[in-house]
């Protein structure tokens, strides 16, 4: 894990801003100018996500690092103030617990943090094992975009019962800005007022179709949520990258809520 004194103000979870790996930028440049449009929106650093386990893209651990290394590097030379750290946004497949003890996947930094991709069909029915195996290994997973997911927009409850357990939930800037449509925009601030969403980040591929937003995402949310709620965001954002504990609120109905602390090395294995 990467220890930095100081983080920018934003801190984005989840980009695809390594050049050629995936279906983010297939050039340096085009790299180069999603950092500069970063920086210019307030993020400083940014963990790099590329995808894995997808078929199309295989990008294990060793690989990542070195491409986050040389794209430091290039930022440096061009005097771009943006820190890139390694990660992966693994999607779940059959053969993840294998990979995870072979060194091929990366969480967030190097941290307790996995960023799992689900189809966006639905949930494996292997999942619920996949987490259980996830766990033992004292890591917490952050499931990417759940709103973008066809089962948890059907049945909101499968979510919640993870969300339980002690997943964390990112939702997409896009989402929160209506980019994918109204209905997934609705789900995006219902979960939000649930209490199921523990950070948001941009998942930005490009400047174009699918840009950052994460600065527009938390001002319109400061107005549909409220202040309080957008800073847990940030300083989740935050804590995943130094690797600190995050606790959840979960709200189970509108009259009764309660507060879990998950402390994971000591418990939080025995939650799931
Ligand atoms: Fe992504």
């Amino acid at each position: 894990m990467l220890m930095m004194k100081e983080y920018g103000p934003l801190v984005d979870t989840h980009c695809h801003i390594l050049p050629n790996l995936d279906d983010g930028p297939s050039c340096l440049e085009d790299s180069v100018s999603m950092a500069r449009a970063a920086v210019g929106s307030g993020i400083h650093t940014i963990v790099a996500t590329p995808h894995h386990g997808i078929g199309k893209y295989e990008n294990i651990s060793d690989f990542i690092i070195k491409n986050v290394i040389c794209f430091n590097k290039e930022l440096v030379v061009r005097k771009i103030p943006l820190l890139i750290l390694a990660g992966q946004e693994v999607r779940v497949h059959s053969q993840l617990v294998e990979e995870l003890y072979a060194g091929k996947i990366l969480t967030l930094n190097g941290t307790r943090f996995i960023l799992l991709e689900l189809p966006s069909y639905g949930v494996p029915s292997y999942f619920d094992e996949l987490l259980h195996e996830v766990s033992i290994l004292g890591l917490r997973p952050v499931i990417a975009h759940p709103e973008r997911n066809a089962q948890f927009l059907n049945k909101p409850m499968v979510l919640q019962r993870y969300v339980e357990q002690g997943a964390l939930c990112q939702i997409t800037a896009q989402s929160v800005m209506g980019l994918f449509g109204a209905k997934i925009q609705r789900f995006t601030i219902n979960l939000c007022h649930n209490n199921w969403v523990h950070v948001v980040a941009s998942d930005a591929h490009n400047l174009k179709s699918r840009p950052f937003l994460l600065e527009q995402s938390y001002e319109y949310l400061n107005k549909r949520i409220g202040k309080e709620q957008v800073q847990y965001f940030k300083d989740n954002a935050l804590k995943i990258v130094r690797d600190e504990e995050i606790d959840s609120v979960i709200h189970m109905n509108k009259k009764k809520s309660w507060f879990v602390r998950w402390t994971y090395r000591n418990s939080y294995h025995k939650n799931w």
